[in-house]
This record gives structure tokens, C-alpha cells and sequence, in this order.
């Protein structure tokens, strides 16, 4: 098809989901990227929907890290800031401002189910990363299947695989039943002698196993991004199994869980899952953020500190 979105030629699709794979795609050249309709995004974006970030690019300290808010100032203001200073911009739910953000992927899912067989993707989502030049991402893994697509800039990609001493079983679990913050693995650099190590550059998507954790730093430069995020019947089955497994290793002191997604332990399970919920026993984190910056172009790293007070989600 001559304008489908990824070049399938050379993709393993028997890999897909399973491997981590980088496929060519051409949504660098999108308008719905440009910087007017970043703008756009930032300046209309409700407050629930954007994260802004900063933190210290020099070293994987996450008590660096601090949240902040856009303020009143303009959108363009606003990535004049990331140009020239350490943040890190997340735009959720774009679609609340343009419907066409919600066709785009509809379009992107559509179209990776007719070329991966069995691939059936539910709870579509995209969000947009506008970042500084050198401002990474500390390591951590993300409940859904997850996708990354770069459309300007380069960054450098840390794909680890989603096991032990990755990815501990209990620490998944606790972030699945929404205990723990995604950063709330523990990185060790050792670590990085089994890490993929991609350079994404503008035009190339990566995507890697459910839950793989990863890590990422901004080349010198700014860096426009996407992630899309998507759930299936295979990853709806092993999120319920971690969260049965939290469960159990939590009530009744279980240490070794299996993570299998099928037979009847998947079936018991789902039951011990849907029941913890059911009785209201889970009880999440509430999650509260405290803002203590504002964007400002015209501040040290694009940012000026303000009275802090709480915002929660
Ligand atoms: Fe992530």
C-alpha cells in the first residue's frame, strides 16, 4: 500500500510484541506535529492531561525530578523553553483538542492489524513527548503495550528485558495495582551490558515486549516524540495474573508466583483478581504531585520555582 504509515518489507511480524523491533514509519512529515500545533496542544491541553517535568540530566537520581505547570504563558513561549532548557513536556489526550489526533491512531492500530495476524489492539491511546535537548527518562516499565515514535531530534533508547533482575515480579506488581509509581524500579548500571541500545531518529517507531523496562536520554537536541499505547487479550491476561499474584504474595505471603497467561491457575487468578477488586479491597494510591515550577523562557533551564502546592489525579 503506498501510503501506509510503517514500511512492512523487512518487519518480523512473528517478532511483534514479542521482540523489541524498530520499523520505518512516516509520521515525522505529519502537520499534526509541527510546531503550531504543538503550541496549540500545550496552550489548550485541560490541566489533567500534560505532565511537565524537570530534572537533573547528568545523573539517574529520580529525587531530581520535579513537576511543574505551563502557567499563562504562550504555547510557542512554552517550546522556546524546551529548546533551550531541561524539560520535558507529556501531552495526553490530544484528541480533546483535535478529534484528528484520535483518527491518526485508529489509522496507525488499523493498519498494524491487517499486517500482524492475531494482533488485536483495544484501548488505543497516543500522547506526545516535547523535550530538551539532553533530558532523559528514567528507568522504568509501563503497564500497557507501548510504542515510541520519533518525529524530530534524536534520542538514545535502553531496551531491557522484562525479567528478573529487571523487572522484579513484586515491583511489577505493585505498579499494576497502582501501589507504585512506573520510576519506582531500581536501575543498576550493570544493567546496560543487557540493554538494546537504539539511536531513534526521526522517521523510525520502536516497539518493545509488554512491560520491558527502559530508559532514554536526548541527544543534543530538541526532541519531538509519541507514544501510543494499546492493550490485548494477551496483555489483558498478564496484567491479571501480576495483579492476582500481587494479591496473593500480599495476603497470603505466596513467593513464588507463576506468570502463566493460560490453564486453570490463569483461571483462578482471574477469579482472586476480580474478586480483590470487586470487594473494594484494592486500594490505590492516591496519586499527588507537588508543582514547585512554572515554564519560563527567560529562566535558568526554562524554568522559574513558584509556591508549591499540591495537585493530585
Ligand atoms: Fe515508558
Amino acid at each position: 500500500m503506498t501510503n501506509s504509515i510503517l514500511t512492512w518489507d523487512d518487519v518480523d511480524v512473528d517478532a511483534f510484541g514479542i521482540e523489541p523491533l524498530k520499523i520505518r514509519h512516516r509520521l515525522h512529515q505529519s502537520p499534526l506535529f509541527s510546531d503550531e500545533m504543538l503550541a496549540t496542544l500545550i496552550e489548550q491541553s485541560a490541566r489533567e492531561n500534560y505532565y511537565v517535568n524537570t530534572m537533573d540530566i547528568t545523573s539517574q537520581d529520580r529525587r531530581t525530578r520535579r513537576e511543574g505547570e505551563t502557567g499563562d504563558i504562550s504555547g510557542q513561549d512554552a517550546l522556546d523553553a524546551v529548546k533551550n532548557g531541561s524539560i520535558w513536556y507529556l501531552l495526553m489526550q490530544p484528541e480533546q483538542v483535535d478529534q484528528r489526533y484520535r483518527e491518526l491512531v485508529d489509522e496507525i492500530y488499523d493498519e498494524m492489524m491487517r499486517h500482524v495476524p492475531h494482533f488485536r489492539a483495544n484501548r488505543r491511546k497516543l500522547s506526545i513527548l516535547v523535550s530538551s535537548p539532553k533530558i532523559q527518562v528514567y528507568y522504568h516499565c509501563d503497564v500497557p503495550g507501548q510504542m515510541l515514535w520519533q518525529v524530530r531530534g534524536t534520542k538514545r533508547v535502553y531496551v531491557y528485558p522484562p525479567r528478573q533482575p529487571f523487572l522484579p515480579q513484586p515491583n511489577l506488581e505493585r505498579i499494576i495495582m497502582g501501589e507504585a509509581h512506573e520510576i519506582s524500579l531500581d536501575y543498576d548500571p550493570a544493567f546496560d551490558k543487557e540493554a538494546i541500545v537504539y539511536d531513534l531518529e526521526p522517521g523510525q517507531m520502536l516497539h518493545w515486549p509488554l512491560n520491558a523496562p527502559h530508559r532514554i536520554s536526548n541527544h543534543d537536541c530538541i526532541n519531538v516524540s509519541f507514544t501510543t499505547e494499546h492493550s490485548t487479550e494477551a496483555t489483558r491476561r498478564a496484567f491479571i495474573v501480576n495483579y492476582a499474584n500481587g494479591v496473593l504474595r500480599r495476603s497470603l505471603g505466596i513467593n513464588q508466583l507463576s506468570q502463566e497467561t493460560a490453564g486453570p491457575t490463569y483461571w483462578a487468578k482471574y477469579g482472586v483478581a476480580g474478586a480483590y477488586k470487586a470487594l473494594g479491597m484494592n486500594k490505590r494510591r492516591n496519586l499527588k504531585y507537588k508543582v514547585d515550577f512554572q515554564v519560563d523562557p527567560t529562566g535558568p533551564k526554562g524554568i522559574k520555582d513558584i509556591t508549591p502546592y499540591e495537585f493530585s489525579k
